[in-house]
């Protein structure tokens, strides 16, 4: 024990002999609790992300009573605070957008507040990353809680994941080969319990990362959200954060290269979102650790996706579980893993593995047995990119991972709706498709709009895939070779804000290569008269938003956020 009860941070509320403090004891008396039941004992805040509006979350009300008996058990006082929801899937314009709105109100959650140690629920995509960005920055002890993931889909015998099919089902429709009757009963079949997306999308490649990199009970977060194993991990994370806070252990002890390293590995492993490729320097910016996008090539070259999981693979969250979990598929990658690394439970990451088992190699294939020899992730530079894109060649077409194709340029995601399905459309299987202003300042927030739709002409022609290129993000359910994250963006003048359709670009993906086949006066002379677009917002959280929000290399954090300089404890008065 290194912590003691008279330097636990709430003892600053609730301790003193004074006025203030009276009232603190008085106030929380006032809210039903005996005096015993807080004195003398570790908070812990509960961040819980639950919302009516959250669909993935649905569950975790209940969950937080499971977490505040174990917190209770073990000797600590629960309170549960609640924290910006983001599902995925209600709020608009992205919830990229909100991101480090979350995290920005976590760390602010915990250090306006009496709170020793924390238990951070959620699980839908942006909701990971925001909790630990907040947590990490403010530095108390915490866990974090993945939301679980939702059943297996069926539909006619067939399995479908969520996203995925949604996509590949839309494309049939607008093909002319789905009928109206099976889209109505799709809408009722295909999510069949509460929980995140059950295929590798950024939900599940985010949980992951948070287990890789210590912060969750070693298993949690392939536990499916409606087994009744989820509401004792999470009454364990109670029992387990009371404990922590008495040791001190604290984000900071547990993540760090290594760590992040740990989580690069089983991120390319599992053939996860590129989402993570905007998050994790995030996250690592948050404890003043530089994670290049280069690091993730670097791994992503060295290890083959061995989770088959859509939209890579062919099975779901629900089949990793049963074939052992991330714990199995973590001990395939112990040659590449930092074993020493500290987690959460207070044992090391490789004494955690120990009793792994794989129950289906199917599932999680052997190294040398990849579902696809194509990495996760390739970065790509270029004088298209000068500071970066990415592509997930996994979930890619590889007969168009080098490619050479006239661009059709949409200046912005409603000029392309209005026209992608227009039979007049020039536009044929070897054009590359651009989409401008779409990234964190155009978009605004760099929607998942990066997955263009393929003209309906070329659909019904038998086309599924072409190369398409963007500043924005593209949902990590998807497939499709796509270029994302373009930096520095359209909006703000980056190359590919000249872009005119008609002109060549050549895509490498094995020499990492973008590149714009337009010469170097041609482009400064458009560049001398290219105009900045309007301004989205005059005032707001938006306004904000765009002032301060780094390109998606840097994370997307806001720079006033990034690094790990101390910011001071409230005085009490
Ligand atoms: Fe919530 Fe996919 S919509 S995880
Ligand atoms: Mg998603």
């Amino acid at each position: 024990m290194t912590k003691t009860l008279e330097n636990l941070r709430s003892q600053r509320w609730f301790a003193a002999d004074n006025m203030r403090a009276f009232a603190h004891r008085q106030r929380t008396q006032q809210t039903g609790y005996r005096r015993e039941e807080f004195m003398g004992k570790p908070v812990i805040g509960i961040i819980n992300t639950w919302s009516d509006i959250s669909t993935c979350h649905k569950h975790l009300r209940e969950r937080a009573q499971n977490v505040r008996e174990g917190i209770i058990r073990a000797g600590g006082f629960p309170l549960e605070l609640p924290a910006m929801s983001l599902g995925e899937v209600m709020v608009k314009p992205t919830t990229m957008l909100y991101r480090n709105f979350l995290a920005m109100e976590v760390e602010e959650l915990l250090r306006s507040h009496p709170i020793d140690g924390a238990i951070l629920m959620g699980g839908c995509d942006k909701t990971t990353p925001g909790l630990l960005m907040g947590a990490f920055s403010m530095n108390v002890p915490a866990i974090y809680i993945p939301a679980g993931a939702t059943l297996s889909g069926w539909f006619k015998g067939q399995k479908i994941g969520t996203g995925t099919h949604t996509r590949k089902f839309w494309d049939e429709k607008r093909a002319g080969n789905l009928s109206e009757q099976d889209w109505l009963r799709l809408e009722s079949s295909m999510t069949r319990s509460h929980g995140t997306c059950n295929t590798m999308g950024t939900a599940s490649t985010m949980t992951a990362i948070a287990e890789a990199l210590g912060m969750t009970l070693p298993g949690a977060c392939t536990i499916p959200a409606a087994d009744s194993a989820h509401p004792r991990m999470c009454s364990l994370a109670g029992e387990r954060i009371v404990q922590m806070v008495w040791e001190d252990l604290k984000p900071s002890d547990i993540v760090n290269e290594a760590a992040f390293d740990n989580a690069l590995i089983t991120y390319m492993a599992m053939g996860g979102s590129t989402n993570a490729a905007v998050h994790l320097p995030a996250m690592a910016g948050r404890l003043g650790i530089s994670l290049p996008l280069e690091r993730l090539d670097y791994w992503s070259q060295r290890i083959p996706v061995i989770a088959n999981l859509m939209p890579s693979g062919s099975y779901l969250m629900e089949d990793l579980f049963y074939a052992g979990g991330l714990p199995a598929l973590m001990s395939r990658l112990a040659g590449y893993l930092n074993l020493e690394q500290p987690t959460v439970n207070g044992r090391t990451l490789g004494s955690n593995l120990e009793d792994a088992e794989i129950y289906n190699d199917d599932v999680i294939r052997s190294l040398d047995n990849p579902i696809t020899s194509q990495g996760t992730l390739a970065v790509l530079k270029g004088n298209l990119s000068p500071t970066g894109a990415v592509l997930k060649p996994s979930a890619a077409t590889p007969a168009l991972l080098k490619h050479r194709g006239q661009a059709l340029v949409f200046e912005n995601h409603a000029e392309m709706n209005a026209r992608i399905d227009d039979p007049a459309l020039e536009v044929d299987a070897s054009t590359v498709l651009v989409l401008k202003n779409a990234g964190p300042q155009g978009g605004p927030g760099m929607p998942e709009w990066g997955g263009l739709p393929i003209p309906k002409k070329l659909l019904q022609q038998g086309v599924r895939d072409m190369v398409r290129i963007s500043d924005a993000r593209m949902s990590g359910t998807h497939f499709g070779t796509c270029v994302l994250h373009v930096t520095p963006e359209s909006y703000i003048g980056g190359p590919l804000a000249l872009v005119q359709t008609g002109d060549w670009i050549e895509l490498d993906v094995d020499a990492r290569r973008l590149h714009l086949c337009v010469d170097d006066d041609e482009l400064a002379r458009r560049k001398a008269a290219w105009q900045p677009p309007q301004a989205h917002y005059e005032r707001g959280y938006g306004a904000m938003f765009s002032r301060h929000v780094t390109q998606a290399d840097q994370g997307c954090d806001f720079d006033f956020l990034q690094g790990n300089a101390p910011v001071s404890e409230p005085e009490i008065f």
